[in-house]
Parts: C-alpha cells; sequence; structure tokens
C-alpha cells in the first residue's frame, strides 16, 4: 500500500446527502482511508437541484471544520472541497463558481445511468465555454457507456458468442469519443470488485484495460465493508495494471498532467 493516494470521489462530510451519517461515521471513513494509504480525499456530496442542493459554498464550510476535526484527531488525511454534479437541465446554470477537482478544471459529474449520447456532447460544449470539462463519475455503472451502444452492436454480440475478448469495439464507443472531446473519467474501485454487479464489474475491467480512467475514487458513502472494498478493488486493478501503473493511477497523476 503506498501513503499518497489520492480519492477524487467521496460522501465523507456528515449529514449533508447519502453520505455518512454523521461525525462519528465520517471519522470512522476517515480512519479507513487513511490507513489504506489515501493522503487525499475530495469530499463530494451531491449537488442536486431539487434534491441534495449542497452549495459550494456549504461544502468548503463543512470541510474546514471537518479538516479541523481531523487535526485534531491525528488522522493525516487532506480534504477538497467538491461536488458531485448531477447532470441534468440545471446544471449549466450552476457552472459559474462551481467547486472544481482541486486546482484543475475538471468538475466531477455524475451522468444519469440511462442517458444517451444527445445529453453528452452538448455537455462538453457548455462546460468549454467556461474553461472547465467533465471529469465524469464512474463512467463503467453508466449504460450510456457501454461499448455495445455505438457502433459495436453486432460486433459485441459476435464477440459474446465467439468469445472473443470485447476490446476490440472499445475504438468507436462514445467513451473514447468524449475522452478525445476533453472529458476525463473516474472509475470506482468497487466496480473492480463487483460491488455494483457482473455487467458493471465487466466494463470497468474493459476501460481499464484501454486506458479510460484518469484517477479513481471509492464513492464511499459509509464505514461499512470500506476496508474490504478498498482491498478487493485494489487487488483487481493491480492484478490488471500491475503495482506501479495501479499507484500511478491511485495518485491520480494522470488527471494532474490533463491524460
Ligand atoms: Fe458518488
Amino acid at each position: 500500500m503506498g501513503s499518497d493516494y489520492t480519492d477524487y470521489h467521496c460522501h465523507l462530510l456528515p449529514a449533508l446527502d447519502d453520505g455518512a451519517v454523521d461525525l462519528r461515521e465520517s471519522l470512522d471513513m476517515a480512519r479507513t482511508l487513511s490507513s489504506f494509504g489515501f493522503a487525499t480525499v475530495h469530499c463530494t456530496p451531491h449537488l442536486i437541484r431539487g434534491g441534495y442542493e449542497n452549495e459550494p459554498a456549504r461544502v468548503v464550510r463543512a470541510v474546514d471544520l471537518m479538516q479541523r476535526r481531523l487535526d485534531d484527531e491525528g488522522i493525516p488525511l487532506r480534504l477538497v472541497p467538491g461536488n458531485e454534479h448531477y447532470l441534468d437541465q440545471h446544471l449549466p446554470g450552476m457552472l459559474p463558481g462551481a467547486l472544481r477537482a482541486g486546482n484543475s478544471r475538471y468538475l466531477l459529474v455524475e451522468v444519469p445511468f440511462h442517458a444517451g449520447p444527445e445529453l453528452l456532447r452538448p455537455m462538453v460544449q457548455t462546460f468549454s465555454t467556461y474553461g472547465l470539462a467533465p471529469l465524469i463519475a464512474h463512467p463503467e455503472r453508466c449504460h450510456a457507456f457501454d461499448p455495445s451502444r455505438k457502433g459495436g452492436g453486432l460486433r459485441g454480440a459476435l464477440s459474446l458468442v465467439l468469445g472473443i475478448e470485447p476490446e476490440q469495439h472499445l475504438g468507436d464507443s462514445e467513451v473514447v469519443e468524449l475522452k478525445r472531446l476533453g472529458c476525463r473519467f473516474q472509475g470506482n474501485l468497487g466496480s473492480f470488485a463487483g460491488y455494483y454487479g457482473y455487467e458493471v464489474r465487466e466494463r470497468a475491467l474493459l476501460f481499464l484495460r484501454h486506458g479510460l480512467y484518469s484517477c479513481l475514487g471509492t464513492d464511499a458513502h459509509s464505514g461499512d465493508k470500506l476496508w474490504e472494498m478498498l482491498v478487493a478493488g485494489y487487488a483487481v486493478v493491480e492484478a490488471v495494471l500491475g503495482e506501479a501503473d495501479t499507484r500511478e493511477l491511485l495518485r491520480g497523476t494522470h488527471l494532474a498532467n490533463g491524460a
């Protein structure tokens, strides 16, 4: 394990959304993340108009309070304020003043699981008018990014029948096009461990093998089984990438370099 990893997606802050319910749970999560090797955690509560309205100022205040508490407890984690921005018609109006992923120009965006490409391309365009680009959260969980949706439909089916590795048809898929347009992608450690089911795990592995991810996150909502999820997810990523590249990915070096 390292000690300089960055969690780009975490619901650690207490009682702001469906993440940690109270301070005790936040501290429990923080201890687990630190023990695993995270040094930096982006606190990204949901920002959904009409749902979880965690405006930037509110998140910054909550991070300040939580950081002081971590320092008092001697838990060596650096917290960074952020949001998981839900992609809907309200998002463009929130872009001025939105919380970026650290000092980058990327904003963490949650794409509705069943959204189609028609929502995604205009999003990139709108972001770019503000000098921003989307960091798409857990693309492996979104049907919109299934490689078989574009170009690979028949080939995808054939590859299943013939037992051919499906890698061959990622080349013209939506994720590749969005990356070319400037999007970046954050994978969930739990996806590799199968925490969201077989299909999500397979997509995560496909994307991982193709170097789609610029960074990883826990997307942790509670401390329950968090350690087990981290260990299991790490083991799968390491089996695919090897130790050195896994650590690079967990440091977020690629995102920092814009790759
Ligand atoms: Fe999340």
